[in-house]
């Protein structure tokens, strides 16, 4: 086994051949004052010394965390059903990773899958060499071999891991990495986790194999179920992936959805796949897990979408809920009925608890299909799996609704450069891209966005569509307007328009893209890149 450490990674050229020089162009306006960008600017690579100063800047002073990530093959009961997978430790979802904010998390990836991973640390603004993405912030991690994350966490909050690479997010590899803050009030009396994701792998087709199903369209379904990866991969660097088993046949009814997933909420069509399960905690909605309380107690709910291809509308049949967080930062408290979590995204909400046994009711957003945990204060019957309480057709959280809470507000000030991406393709090519393109890793051209440090960046996602994409930028927490709530996850539906403000203050090179995971498999389709730069 090899551990290769940064430098090594660094001097093996990686950095050389996916930052190469700064094309011409870079689809920014900037502001008049701000737009004589001087002659030979150079990018900003995951080793540049503006990384270090950031990190330097975090002032970890917490002390460090060990942490495992052993992603390997296996079986797992999903609570009845048995399917083979790949998992983090056995587990689904992975061990929670928790820490305190000023800590520095030490994370040793063991790769036992039969496929090259990295680790993607989700909405964590950590150091550009450790963000996890193949090809551009390290080399992929290969079989057998191991690889050593470090760094610190300076913003508390509810974050996830998961890996960069191929589609094996649609695996079981997924887990919580959970941010203490310290100086937070609290004020409740038990917090739980609780991870949404949609199920596939095991029970007929792989995830490579939905993904060359949706490639294919309806008609060419059973010709071959691998495909090639669409982007070349780079010279000496085989690319991550895991690519189905030679002579591996998909079986079972079509995953591949056309058109028939619809969701007002998500203005219009609501998914491509086609899942048999819906999980939380890693059970389908028979086989529940089940949390117990006494009446009156407070929980602190963090939830998280790790779905590929589903948005989530969920409630807490007979409660409200107080919205206290949006993908890990603080809003100022909001009470609702029910949240829609698309994918990549997380909300954070306490409760007041009755007397009871409740069903927390998670609905595959226009699927037609629901899972579900369940939340225990008093003895008696639980309600039947297929529950729907009536909450989930009542007050819903918003983006607009919500506020970003005082000390989490980003200052107003006038974006110093405006970044356009409009989000183009479609179901029947499966041509997902940005600005037309599909994102190439070797050859970012146009979807190279060029930034500043220092810089206000509005970041613009213009939905050409017809359907919603969760957009995600890495390393970044943006605001959605003045005083609007912090994300790193945005749902843009059809047709709509969303700027993302953020300020440029974690130097390096940072992927923006779409969180369905088979609109941007592996580093292609609907993806560009946020590229500092001096
Ligand atoms: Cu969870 Cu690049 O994302
Ligand atoms: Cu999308």
């Amino acid at each position: 086994m090899s551990v290769p450490d940064r430098r090594t990674v660094l001097r093996s050229g990686l950095a050389a051949a996916a930052l190469g020089a700064v094309g011409a162009a870079a689809g920014c306006t900037a502001r008049p004052a701000s737009s004589a960008a001087p002659a030979g600017r150079r990018l900003i690579g995951p080793d540049g010394p503006q990384v270090a100063a950031a990190e330097a800047a975090r002032h970890a002073a917490g002390g460090t965390v060990l942490a495992g990530v052993a992603p390997g093959a296996g079986h797992v009961d999903l609570g009845g059903p048995v399917v083979a997978t790949w998992s983090y430790g056995g587990q689904i979802p992975g061990p929670e990773i928790r820490v305190r904010k000023g800590q520095v998390i030490q994370a040793l990836l063991a790769n036992r899958l039969p496929a090259a991973t990295t680790v993607h640390w989700h909405g964590a603004a950590i150091r550009n060499d450790m963000d996890g993405v193949p090809g551009m912030t390290q080399p992929p991690v290969a079989p057998d071999a191991q690889y050593a994350y470090r760094f610190a966490v300076a913003q508390a909050g509810t974050y996830w891991y998961h890996p960069h690479a191929g589609v094996q997010l649609d695996r079981g590899l997924y887990g919580p990495l959970i941010v203490e803050d310290p100086d937070e009030p609290g004020g409740y009396d038990h917090e739980w986790t609780v991870v949404l994701d949609d199920w596939i792998d095991g029970t007929g087709y792989t995830p490579d194999q939905v993904l060359a199903a949706l490639r294919q369209g309806m008609t060419g379904m059973g010709r071959t179920a691998a495909s090639p990866s669409p982007m070349a991969s780079m010279s000496g660097m085989p690319m991550p992936g895991g690519s189905p088993a030679p002579g591996s046949r998909p079986a079972g009814p079509s995953p591949v959805l056309s058109g028939t997933a619809r969701s007002s909420l998500l203005g219009g069509d609501a998914g491509d796949v086609r899942y048999p399960y819906y999980l939380i905690n890693g059970r389908i909605r028979t086989a529940p897990r089940t949390a117990t309380a006494r009446p009156g107690q407070r929980a602190r709910i963090r939830f998280i979408n790790a779905a590929a291809d589903t948005a989530f509308r969920v409630a807490l049949g007979g409660h409200q809920l107080t919205v206290t967080h949006t993908d890990g930062y603080p809003v100022t408290p909001a009470r609702a009925d029910a949240l829609l979590i698309g994918m990549g995204e997380r909300y954070d909400v306490t409760v007041t608890l009755g007397d009871g046994v409740f069903p927390l009711t998670a609905l595959a957003e226009g699927k037609n299909a629901t899972a579900l945990a369940l939340i225990r204060t008093a003895a008696g019957e639980p309600p039947p799996a297929g529950v729907r309480p009536a909450e989930l057709g009542g007050r819903l959280a918003s983006y607009p609704g919500l506020r970003a809470a005082p000390q989490a507000r980003l200052a107003a000030r006038t974006p110093d450069v405006t970044c356009r991406l409009r989000l183009t393709g479609g179901m029947s090519r499966y041509d997902w891209g940005i600005n037309g393109q599909a994102f190439d890793m070797t050859r970012p051209g146009a979807l190279r966005f060029g930034i500043r440090p220092g810089q206000r960046v509005r970041v613009i996602f213009a939905n050409a569509t017809t359907m919603y994409h969760p957009m995600h930028i890495h390393g970044h927490t943006f605001a959605l307007g003045p005083a609007g709530p912090r994300k790193d996850t945005v749902i843009v539906r059809p047709g709509q328009q969303v700027a993302c403000d953020l300020d440029a203050d974690n130097p390096g090179q940072w992927m923006t893209h779409c969180h369905n995971l088979y609109h941007a498999p592996e580093n292609s389709g609907m993806m560009a890149q946020l590229s500092y730069q001096t």
